[in-house]
């Protein structure tokens, strides 16, 4: 289920369908995932807040990569992935502060973040949200911390990006163009902004320092 008109203009597109979401995606995506955390470069002792972690895929590999002495955080704003998310944990026995939030007001202290990282959550902020995020992973990053953000890589893949680009706008979800971000990136004031295809079908990243 996708939420109701007015929660997506005003917060985002929630994904509920948590169990489904990761039957199709948890799968699909698992071959990016040490990618990003070497884009990210994540490392031993860090502190890094995955920002819309979904089922949590991502943020427990990260956590694998910070080590016992790192700590790992995990927001979404649907209580059904975070649920599944806590539940992925437990399971594994590895302690991730998961916790529903809205990525445009993040629950955390200015300056707590090495890393901030968000795989496939932009294309869901429509409009300002995208700023809004923007400016608060700046806030909770510490001084010289790093923000990676990733998501659909259309304009390499003409005829599938086409493809993908009806399929979001049926979906009234806004339309995706990662290269777009590095703008907002650099007019939110973060420093040595690059954008690239991440090598991983359909997804390219940005990234910056505070
Ligand atoms: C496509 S999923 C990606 C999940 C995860 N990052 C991954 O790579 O599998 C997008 C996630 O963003 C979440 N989301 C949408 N709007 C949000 C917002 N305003 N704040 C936080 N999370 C949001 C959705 O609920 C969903 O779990």
């Amino acid at each position: 289920m996708i939420a109701h008109t007015h929660e997506k203009a005003s917060k985002g597109n929630l994904v509920r369908w948590s169990k489904r979401y990761d039957a199709i995606f948890g799968h699909l995506l698992r071959g990016s995932e040490g990618r990003v955390i070497e884009l990210a470069e994540i490392k031993a002792g860090d502190t890094v807040l995955d920002l819309g972690c979904g089922p949590g895929n991502l943020t427990l590999n990260a956590k694998a990569n910070v080590g016992k002495t790192g700590k790992v955080f995990g927001i979404d704003a649907a209580p059904e992935m975070i649920e599944l998310a806590n539940k992925k944990a437990a399971e594994k026995g590895v302690e991730v502060g998961f916790q529903v939030a809205y990525a445009q007001e993040l629950p955390f202290a200015d300056a707590t973040f090495d890393v901030v990282i968000s795989r496939l959550v932009f294309h869901h902020l429509p409009g300002d949200l995208k700023l809004q995020a923007l400016n608060e992973i700046q806030r909770v990053l510490k001084p010289g911390g790093k923000c990676l953000v990733v998501d659909f890589d259309m304009p390499s893949l003409p005829v599938v990006g086409g493809l993908f680009k009806h399929v979001l706008s049926n979906h009234t979800m806004p339309q995706t163009d990662v290269r777009n971000y590095a703008v907002l990136m650099k007019q939110t004031g973060y420093q040595e902004v690059e954008c690239d295809s991440t090598g991983r079908l359909l997804l390219a990243y940005v990234k910056g320092k505070k």
